[in-house]
């Protein structure tokens, strides 16, 4: 196959749902010339509240699912993914792979100054402590606070960003994480991206909030740059979407984290 065939062909990107398109929006801000695939589980949705061992199974589909469409790496949008089951993702596909959680705790030991970290992501995320054990990788005596806040997920798929009762859950939540005195904070679940200005509020602007999906945007460009697996091609770049159940609430509620028109929403079946 020709270089310019290889690197026109679509980067992967999969999540349990609609959030990863977070991730969908950095990457277009930051690599417009890229095609990409998307998958969104949406028929098996949430991930973050499930086993890992349930997560590791739904996680062998994605990637037979997006390895279909011959992409050219995977980006996994899904921290619960992410943080329990990214071995699988990397051992089955033979391109180059990255989840969120070190692009997103590199970020945050970049930003920190007193070594205090918060994490806060779903209770599967969490209990993994898979943010926490990169973070004590890359520094050991970096102080982490851990903290799952399963009601942001639907208090996002509802829109609820800029209400009252979202100020109180999140007050609720990260109260015990400012007491901590964090400088940090690792926003690390594809929904919280969209509550930065509710978090930055109770927070009351004295933490640097990390986006993971931002986080591993860049990783990406650095991981094309460094494998020469940009897209040269002068084509107009070409966004697929994929979910499991049917696509309305996804088409609808993805602009919404997309920041613009998804276009066509394909169903697809995956798995048994
Ligand atoms: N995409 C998931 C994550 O980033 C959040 C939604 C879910 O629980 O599936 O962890």
């Amino acid at each position: 196959m020709s270089k310019s065939a290889l690197n026109s062909k679509p980067i992967g990107v999969f999540d349990s749902g609609i959030g990863g398109l977070t991730v969908v929006r950095a990457l277009l801000e930051k690599l417009p010339n890229e095609n990409i695939v998307y998958f969104g589980d949406t028929a098996r949705v949430p991930y973050g509240s499930k086993s890992p061992q349930v997560v590791r199974e739904y996680t062998q589909d994605d990637t037979d699912f997006l390895i279909s469409k011959d992409v050219k790496m995977i980006v996994v949008a899904c921290n619960t993914v992410s943080a329990v089951a990214l071995d699988i993702v990397q051992k089955k596909a033979n391109i180059p792979v990255t989840g969120v959680i070190i692009p997103g705790a590199e970020a945050a030991m970049k930003s920190t100054k007193n070594k205090r970290i918060g994490v806060i992501g779903t209770i599967g995320t969490v209990n993994s402590n898979a943010y926490k054990n990169e973070l004590k990788r890359l520094n050991h005596s970096v102080n982490v606070f851990s903290k799952a806040c399963p009601l942001f997920v639907p208090l996002v798929e509802e829109g609820w960003l800029d209400y009252k009762a979202t100020e109180l859950v999140a007050s609720e939540y990260l109260f015990p994480l400012t007491t901590e005195k964090i400088d940090t904070l690792i926003l690390g679940c594809t929904h919280y991206p969209l509550l930065k200005s509710v978090i930055a509020k109770v927070t009351k602007g004295m933490v640097t909030l990390i986006d993971s999906g931002e986080a591993t945007a860049d990783a990406v460009v650095q991981m094309l740059d460094e494998k020469g697996l940009r897209n040269t091609s002068s084509e107009q770049p070409n966004v697929q979407f994929y979910v499991s159940d049917a696509p309305d609430k996804f088409t609808s509620v993805g602009e919404i984290f997309l920041g613009r028109k998804l276009g066509v929403v394909r169903r697809v079946n995956v798995g048994k």
